[in-house]
């Protein structure tokens, strides 16, 4: 599937119920009660669709774009940066607040720098590319349920095959040594989660680091791998410097396997607390693309994309004022009832292109077609090899992340 960015804008559908001035100030983000649905703490916001005041962990009012029209035409609106070293960027979470803000490569950069960051990646995630690397992906997904079936259940499914088949794919695709990857996905996982600012500080710089003396080492040892190509390969605007290149080795390394990791932890959860649906994938009455492109809209991960107003937006019948913070709150937008029929039943034959899990406009995600194949492999070979594949605990004892991270299970005990 190719990159949408260029569809033509859709027609915003009249608003039923304009929100003059929305007044709620629900807490934003909050925690998920059940770990595939948005929170029951959000109903306020639905009734306020497609826009409400909601209010961060430090009492800043901010808005939540909600609506699925307003969202796609919010996202493609150059007037809301991304740019995370402004010093009033919404952060979701204190730990965020207290860190030292740092340059973001491709998702913390606005137009045009971002732009030519973007082309400079672009060929390397390219359907064709990825459509490459399929046999490899299927290989790692292979190798890792026959040592699972070596071992015999029961089995932890996040650190036996969620976690590893995108780390290990992510590893290959950039020229990272897996054999690093405690170390890397240790630090993920504080940069993101924390508990502390201090956690988050740290593992940005332990990252940073290592990343840095790895292209370091690769400038006079070049290996085979994107990282490698960044450095060798000539680029129009001249060679890329170090501060750049490990500030795209972080993105990539860090986006590249902590959201497909929790897409197949919780898509499998779901799969499982569905047996009508399952069954469906399972006879073959559905395509597993169908199912994960349902599954992306259902489980919406990546929940509240944050952005800053730079101008005054005049939008659904209210002002965004230059320096109010924005998040969109892709569960709520992707469960619209102006776009989607019963939004909130899992139904594999929906037309569900148009969700905005992977977001909208120019910093639609970069590896949404790797993450598809990955997904789509991964799914299809574990329910086909472990055809009796089932919860070893009782579903109210798994647990999931915070709603101020990428939404996911901490853990997935399984048997077959
Ligand atoms: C199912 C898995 C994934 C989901 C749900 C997801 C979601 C997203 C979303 C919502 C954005 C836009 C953020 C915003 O506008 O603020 C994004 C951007 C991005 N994603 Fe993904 N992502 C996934 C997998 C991946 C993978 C495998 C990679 C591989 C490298 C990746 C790399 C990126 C990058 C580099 C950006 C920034 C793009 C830019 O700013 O131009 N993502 N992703």
């Amino acid at each position: 599937m190719t990159e949408s960015t260029t569809e033509p804008a859709r027609q915003d559908p009249a608003p039923t119920a304009p929100p003059t001035q929305p007044t709620s100030t629900t807490p934003f983000p909050q925690n998920r009660d059940c770990p595939y649905h948005p929170p029951t703490g959000y109903q306020p916001l639905r009734a306020d669709r497609p826009l409400s005041r909601v209010t961060l962990f430090d009492g800043r009012p901010v808005w939540a774009v909600t609506g699925h029209a307003l969202a796609r035409r919010l996202l493609a609106d150059p007037r809301l940066s991304t740019d995370r070293t402004h010093p009033d960027f919404p952060v979701p979470a204190e730990r965020f607040a207290n860190v030292e803000r740092r340059r973001v490569a491709l998702l913390g950069v606005d137009d045009p720098e971002h732009n030519a960051q973007r082309r400079m990646l672009i060929p390397s995630f390219s359907v064709k590319r990825i459509a490459a690397l399929r046999p490899r992906i299927q290989e790692t997904v292979d190798g890792l349920l026959d040592a699972m079936e070596r071992q015999g259940p029961p089995s932890e499914l996040v650190a036996d095959f969620a976690l590893p088949v995108p780390s290990m794919v992510i590893c290959a695709l950039l020229g990272v040594p897996y054999a690093d990857h405690e170390f890397f996905e240790g630090c993920s996982r504080r940069l993101l989660q924390g508990p502390g600012a201090a956690d988050v500080n740290e593992a940005r710089i332990e990252l940073e680091g290592y990343l840095g003396a790895l292209i370091d080492r690769k400038r006079v040892e070049p290996g085979e791998g994107l990282l490698d190509e960044l450095i060798h390969r000539d680029h129009p605007g001249g060679p890329v410097d170090r501060e750049d290149l490990v500030s795209f080795a972080v993105i990539l390394l860090v986006a590249g396997h902590e959201t497909t990791a929790n897409m197949i932890s919780l898509g499998t959860f779901t799969l499982l607390n569905h047996p009508e649906q399952l069954e469906a994938l399972r006879s073959g009455r559905t395509t597993t693309a169908a199912v994960v492109e349902e599954l992306l809209r259902f489980l919406s991960i990546a929940e509240g994309l944050q952005r800053l107003a730079t101008e005054d937006i005049e939008v659904a019948g209210t002002t965004i004022r230059e320096g109010e913070g924005v998040f969109f709150s892709t569960s709520l937008i992707n469960r619209d009832t102006e776009v989607y029929e019963n939004p909130e039943t899992l139904d594999w034959d929906r037309p569900s292109r148009h969700h905005l899990a992977f977001g909208f406009g120019v910093h639609q995600c970069l590896g949404q077609n790797l993450a598809r194949t990955e997904l789509d492999i991964a799914l299809r070979t574990l329910f086909e090899r472990l055809p009796g594949l089932r919860l070893a605990v009782p579903a109210h004892e798994i647990r999931h992340k915070p709603g101020d991270t990428i939404q996911g299970l901490l853990h997935l005990p399984v048997a077959w």
